[in-house]
């Protein structure tokens, strides 16, 4: 397949990389996606890098037997845990979410301090913030794990008392910075950004990397004269590893989309077992 009709792959470790792929569809609206959501091994937050690696990789292979023209690790905790050793792998264009992310806030700060938040393994790694500091060394960057935010937005709870109540003890300290941008370094985050909003008040900006991420897709799918051209209906597919019904129920909020085309698939280290 030439390049410009092949799909974009979008990856995530469930579905939260869906706020990623409505950025990239309202930024390319011709372009053929394939997502792969591991649902079946979700969360990534809390495990170990070279597990989490090991997962990428399995999954960024699915893509590249799609015939994908780039990938898009739209997982925060994967883009975290060495993207480097998983672009290596490929010879298409691998982008993380991090970069922009961090560039996202970069622009957004007047007073150079910014607070992250995201799940264990993506503030343990401290990639936001040495993508910060090497926009800027002058920012002050304070981060927090918040790893009760992705079950609480998986459960569909955006919006309630103890949703409320986790969001005031997570994000307190980080209230007492003086911070003015927040960024949500994590997929799900998003989704809670309403009720974020609401209580670190209108002093505090909310960035998050979907949209920059997705202007990264473009400048790459332009630099590589791989954009499509067609004006037919672009085709979007979906690869999840578990059963397929919660993530579309919950997916459609996500993606504010139908979703029509979903397969289940088995990935081979679990189809192999223990070897
Ligand atoms: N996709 C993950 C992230 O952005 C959140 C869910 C998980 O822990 O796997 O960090």
């Amino acid at each position: 397949m030439e390049k410009q009709n092949a799909p974009i792959g979008i990856f995530d470790s469930g579905l939260g990389g869906l706020t990623v792929v409505k950025e990239v569809l309202k930024q390319l609206p011709n372009e053929n996606i394939i997502y792969i959501g591991d649902t079946a091994r979700v969360p990534y937050g809390n495990k170990s890098p070279e597990t989490v690696i090991r997962f990428t990789t399995e999954c960024v292979n699915v893509l590249k037997e799609q015939n994908v023209k780039m990938v898009v690790i739209a997982c925060n905790t994967a883009s975290s845990s060495g993207i480097e050793q998983i672009q290596d792998q490929f010879d298409f264009p691998v982008v993380g979410v991090v970069k922009p992310g961090a560039l996202a806030a970069y622009k957004s700060t007047k007073k150079q301090k910014v607070g992250v938040i995201g799940t264990e393994r993506t503030i343990k790694s401290g990639s936001y913030e040495r993508a910060i500091k090497a926009l800027n060394p002058d920012i002050e960057v304070w981060s927090k794990a918040c790893p009760l935010f992705v079950p609480l937005v998986e459960e569909g709870w955006f919006d309630n008392d103890i949703t409320r109540r986790i969001i005031r003890v997570y994000l307190s300290e980080l209230m007492g910075k003086g911070i003015d941008t927040l960024v949500l370094g994590c997929t799900h985050y998003p989704l809670l950004k309403n009720t974020i909003k609401d209580i670190v008040g209108n002093d505090i900006r909310l960035v998050d990397s979907a949209e920059e991420t997705a202007m990264v897709v473009k400048d790459i799918v332009r630099h590589h004269q791989m954009e499509r051209h067609k004006n037919d209906n672009p085709e979007h597919q979906f690869f999840v590893t578990d059963a397929p019904e919660k993530f579309v129920e919950l997916g459609e909020i996500f993606l504010q989309h139908k979703i029509k085309h979903i397969s289940k698939i088995e990935l081979e280290s679990e189809i192999g077992g223990i070897k």
